[in-house]
């Protein structure tokens, strides 16, 4: 058992009484059984809790059909939105080296309806040859719809439908759905996202294990971690100091005290997707019966110059999650100065992360006493084994926190609702009447 995450909650002791956090991390305990004997709310979506076991040895498919699609272009378009989409982004992104030549190119594309966004994608697109890689659990999400109608017109006008066959492939439901009949009667190789894993808690299925293989990244190693942590979490831990009981007891303790903004903070620009795919897991797990806290984020020490100042002094309702990188990946020292005209002498010789972890510590000190909780999680560094780690910890803890506050964290009913009036207003048929009723709305109120 190999776990390379630890979670200190000293940061939010002057503002969580010990006694309701203790009592808090009983019942989160309590939710963790709960979760593993298969007795919770949602329990048919629980599917991605040992999905790790398996993984580990499972890979392979997924390797071979990457090297398949490297060979045969530089560049794949991934098409998906929500959890078929922001687990691969924020892998890719996580370990991406923004300034190095890229073997092979990932670009996304159906996270969104701006025309300017794709139009722009298709004239690079004109220029290069490519594969599509379609995730949609459904099968019938309109916006990775459209993107693949018009990306497959574009690939079937530059290669011809029998040669465009072998550039696209299809992520999603074994038996149902748009995609899924398309993909059969075209005979796109195809990948399943299993029934009793949800979008969000998919990362560790092909809808982000084919984006990591494709960007070259070493999905064994990804997988692995995310099995080291299950194994830790899931049930090497029996006790209220499990760190994913910790930190869902930790953030429930602070809602109940009134602190209904999580803000997840990192140093590191390369986990500004990491920080989307948590706002996802966190948001639509446990935004629901009007209750939840509000999952935002910012990236230090960025931020610091734009929201600082509200952090510091704004309306106190905040708290923070810190994810603390112990070690970066590369050395750079900040040099020495004859002149010492710019002021910064003090600092010569030290390593930019030593920098960088001396600002986390000030911010942090001046957040506590400017009346900012903060739960700090360190990982060693940024690689595929450590996010492994960190992601399965967040889905885990995720979880543990919903069942805690008393909602169903694996559905997403409010998600629906700007679909339907979408619809209604674009026309789809049997929608009549409610577009009327939308129409005579949009002219009173919009
Ligand atoms: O977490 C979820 O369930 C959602 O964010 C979905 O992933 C998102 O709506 C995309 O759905 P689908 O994969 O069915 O296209």
């Amino acid at each position: 058992m190999n776990q390379t995450i630890s979670v200190n909650i000293k940061g939010i002791s002057s503002f969580a009484v010990d006694s309701a956090l203790d009592t808090i991390r009983e019942k989160a305990l309590g939710c963790l059984r709960m979760l593993r004997e298969g007795k919770g709310r949602g329990n048919e979506f629980t599917g991605w809790l040992r999905l790790p076991d398996r993984t580990v040895s499972e890979t392979a498919a997924v390797k071979a059909c990457a090297s398949r699609l490297r060979a045969q272009a530089p560049v794949t378009v991934v098409v998906g939105i929500g959890g078929s989409y922001l687990g691969a982004r924020a892998l890719t992104e996580a370990l991406n080296d923004p300034f190095a030549p890229q073997e092979h190119r990932l670009l996304f594309a159906g996270h969104t309806l701006s025309e300017d966004y794709h139009a722009a994608l298709l004239r690079f697109l004109d220029g290069t040859s490519y594969n599509i890689v379609v995730i949609s659990k459904s099968g019938t999400t309109t916006e990775p719809a459209i993107a693949f109608r018009v990306l497959r017109d574009h690939l079937r006008n530059k290669l011809g439908a029998p040669a465009m066959k072998s550039h696209i492939v299809a992520i999603t439901d074994a038996r149902r759905g748009a995609l899924h009949d398309l993909a059969v009667s075209e005979g796109y190789e195809t990948f399943v996202i299993p029934d009793d894993v949800g979008g969000r808690y998919s990362v560790l299925t092909p809808v982000g294990l084919l984006p990591l293989a494709l960007a070259g990244y070493d999905v064994d190693a990804f997988a692995r971690g995310m099995l080291d942590m299950a194994l830790s979490v899931r049930e090497g831990n029996d006790t209220p100091a499990n760190i994913a009981v910790t930190y869902a007891a930790a953030r429930n303790a602070l809602y109940d005290n009134g602190y209904s903004t999580e803000i997840l903070i990192s140093y590191e620009p390369s986990l500004v997707f990491l920080a989307e795919w948590w706002k996802q897991l966190y948001g639509e797990s446990e935004g629901k019966e009007s209750k939840g806290i509000f999952p935002a984020s910012v990236t230090f020490t960025t931020d610091l110059h734009s929201m600082g100042q509200y952090i510091q002094q704004g309306e106190r309702k905040l708290f923070e999650t810190v994810i603390h990188v112990k070690e970066s990946q590369r050395n750079l020292v900040v040099p020495g100065a004859s002149d010492n005209s710019d002021g910064i002498g003090f600092i010569a010789g030290k390593r930019m992360t030593e920098v960088n972890h001396k600002a986390g510590d000030g911010t942090r000190i001046a957040h506590i006493d400017g009346g900012v909780p903060v739960i700090l999680v360190s990982i060693e560094r940024i690689d595929e084994y450590n996010i492994g780690q960190l992601m399965y910890f967040f889905e885990l803890a995720c979880a543990i926190s919903g069942y805690v506050l008393g909602v169903n964290p694996f559905d997403q009913p409010g998600v629906e609702s700007y679909k339907k009036n979408m619809f209604a207003l674009l026309g789809k048929p049997g929608y009549e009447a409610e577009r009327e009723r939308l129409e005579k709305e949009l002219q009173a109120k919009g």
